[in-house]
């Protein structure tokens, strides 16, 4: 039953997955010790918080004018805050253009929430603050799914991110805490658990209690040990720590998702450079051959920023020619956005932006052409799809282990299970399916 005692939240998330496990942590802190629950109105919250990302220009310059907006919506006496990334960059700058917002809570901070929203004039930005065993209030958005972070910060020093200047150093999260975790989740009906970090698979290099060394291959295979747990997920790998030993286990270990982002950013090995990504363009490629051909079901998804500062046309087109020869399945594309407290903005060669405007709409039709093709090739095969959510027009909606997202005319009851699908059209990011007739 509802309790309308209850103070009210509303909170908006910008950004990465790791964004969207903050706000699940801020959710849980705050709902288990000062009782707020969540509404989806502004004009309704007791506590305005928006978690923002940095990694871009637009949603730094979206942040004021959402502030003025909810300024304008608010309750007189509701209090409004500024998590996230761009919190850590800007701090108390925040509230110099912003007075009336009333704290500050950087990544890496969320542990902190709670003091902060009872006091106003709160900035905790410190970038390395160590919450790898701190034990966040348990709260999930999705009955099925779980999302654990295993390793917070990067150590990486690619010139165009800000990233390591909002999340600090690279820590892993102890084994024991993130299996404890799992196995809570599991406990309350998950099945699913997806994996978080900036660079996954750098896992196990540095933990604070200084105890030995580990590695992403041996916690996925500590993991996979967990009974009842079904599917396995993870992001973001690195292409640069893919080695065959990680291959072989994302492509044997059955409770792997057969589905990963490899990130490229450019396709010629001197841009490559210039980032400092630390591999080449035939390493990228070998690798993706590598994964494609253990696992020829495999879906693979990537980054790619146009426009680096002295991309030339002739480098442009070792991108075009990699997307070319993986094919991807998804691509997150980005133009090249100048960032604070990064190498790249000081380089001297910034590439105009109707250069880089037309090079992102060359990815983005090329893309789409693979798009159709990869996704009508599934049409006739069978899937095992797990199904977690009606929709409102009665189709069911789940995914397939390779993780299409798949639409079934069936019944509800299928929730929660995994059932063979036969796909019968193929929708440029989605399929429609139906139900195996069973044989007598
Ligand atoms: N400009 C454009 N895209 C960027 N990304 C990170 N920094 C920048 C930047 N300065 C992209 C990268 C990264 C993704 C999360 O965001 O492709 O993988
Ligand atoms: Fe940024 Fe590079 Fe770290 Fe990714 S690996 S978060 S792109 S610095």
């Amino acid at each position: 039953m509802e309790n309308l005692g209850n103070k009210k939240l509303f909170i908006e998330t910008l950004g990465c997955a790791m964004n969207t496990r903050d706000t699940e942590h801020i959710i849980a802190e705050l709902n288990s010790k000062d009782n707020y629950e969540t509404t989806e109105d502004v004009a309704d919250a007791d506590l305005i918080i928006i978690n923002t990302c940095s990694v871009r220009e637009k949603p730094v310059a979206k942040l004021f004018s959402e502030l003025g907006q909810f300024k304008k919506k608010k309750k007189p006496n509701a209090k409004v805050g500024v998590c996230g990334c761009t919190a850590s960059h800007l701090g108390k700058e925040i509230i110099k253009k912003a007075p009336y917002v009333d704290f500050v809570v950087g990544a890496r901070n969320v542990s902190k929430i709670s003091e902060a929203v009872q006091n106003k004039g709160t900035v905790e930005i410190d970038i390395n603050h160590d919450e790898t065993d701190y034990e966040f209030a348990q709260y999930r958005n999705s009955l099925y799914k779980v999302s654990v972070n295993i390793s917070l910060g990067c150590d990486k020093k690619c010139t165009f991110c800000i990233v390591p200047a909002t999340r600090g150093e690279e820590i892993s999260i102890p084994p024991e805490l993130i299996i404890g975790e799992i196995q809570k989740a599991v406990d309350n009906g998950a099945k699913e658990v997806f994996l978080l970090g900036q660079n996954v698979n750098n896992y196990g290099k540095n933990f604070s209690d200084g105890r030995d060394k580990f590695n992403f291959t041996k916690l996925l295979q500590a993991i996979s040990e967990i009974e009842k747990l079904e599917r396995i997920r993870f992001t973001s790998p690195h292409p640069l720590h893919m080695d065959n030993e990680f291959i072989a286990e994302f492509a044997s270990n059955p409770k792997i998702c057969k589905q990963i982002h490899v990130p490229l950013q450019a396709g010629s090995t001197k841009v490559l450079k210039d980032m400092k990504r630390g591999y080449t363009k035939e390493w990228f490629i070998d690798r993706c051959q590598r994964i494609k051909s253990l696992v020829p079901e495999v879906r693979i998804s990537t980054d790619i920023i146009v426009g680096f500062p002295g991309e030339t046309n002739e480098e442009f087109k070792d991108t075009i020619d990699v997307i070319n020869t993986v094919k991807f399945d998804q691509i997150f594309n980005f133009k090249y956005s100048p960032r604070p407290e990064t190498e790249a903005l000081h380089m001297s060669n910034q590439v105009e932006d109707d250069i880089a405007s037309a090079r992102l709409e060359e990815v983005i039709a090329l893309h789409k052409n693979h798009q159709v093709e990869l996704m009508q090739e599934n049409v006739g095969k069978t899937m095992n799809v797990f199904f977690e959510e009606l929709k409102p027009n009665g189709e069911i909606m789940g995914f397939s282990d390779n993780y299409c997202q798949i639409f079934v005319e069936a019944s509800e009851e299928l929730l929660g299970c995994t059932v063979p699908i036969k796909i019968i059209h193929a929708n440029r990011t989605s399929l429609k399916g139906e139900v195996v007739a069973k044989e007598n």
